[in-house]
């Protein structure tokens, strides 16, 4: 009598454990779908130094630009793909282009109230020589 009131009790835990094994399973492949295509991506700091010639002339180094920073501070798509195109050395950066307000001098960016102006040239071009 007891063993028969107790089968589908047990059954039933184990239905429950495996329940919650796939719910736990579901939830760790959403976690990492979500990561990768929200972008958790911390890309670092990226030295830009394609320009070392005109940019050792003008007595500056190469530029830092703090990718990781960023991320913190804006959406992928503020910059990707209408400033920046998302793939490294593609985007022919001059400080001409960003005095005339592309790149890093788009508007809201180092052209703006909102960040360091474009005349501090060494918060830049920071990069050890
Ligand atoms: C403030 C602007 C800005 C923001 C915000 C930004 N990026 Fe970028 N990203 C850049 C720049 C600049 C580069 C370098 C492009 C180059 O080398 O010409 C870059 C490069 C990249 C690259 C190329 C990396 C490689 O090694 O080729 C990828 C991928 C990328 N970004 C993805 C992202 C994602 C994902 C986010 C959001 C989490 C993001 N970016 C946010 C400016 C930005
Ligand atoms: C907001 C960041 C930033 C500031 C501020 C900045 N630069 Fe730049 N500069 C860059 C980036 C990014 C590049 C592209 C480097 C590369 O791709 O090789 C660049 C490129 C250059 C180059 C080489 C390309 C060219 O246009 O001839 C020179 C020279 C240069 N900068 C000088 C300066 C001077 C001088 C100042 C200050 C008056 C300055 N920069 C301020 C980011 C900056």
């Amino acid at each position: 009598m007891f063993n028969l009131k107790r089968q589908p009790q047990r059954q039933h835990l184990q239905k429950n454990r495996i329940m919650t094994r796939n719910v736990l399973f579901a939830v760790f492949v959403v976690l990492v779908v979500s990561s990768i295509s929200f972008g958790i991506t911390k890309f670092g700091d990226m030295v830009f130094d394609d320009k070392a010639g005109s940019m050792k002339k003008a007595g500056v180094s190469p530029a830092v630009f703090p990718h990781s920073k960023h991320e913190e501070l804006y959406k992928c798509d503020a910059c990707h793909p209408k400033i920046f195109k998302d793939k490294r050395g593609v985007n022919d950066i001059t400080m001409q282009k960003n005095i005339d307000g592309k790149f890093c001098g788009s508007a809201d960016c180092h052209n703006s109230e909102k960040a360091f102006p474009l005349y501090h040239c060494n918060k830049c071009h920071a990069a050890k020589k």
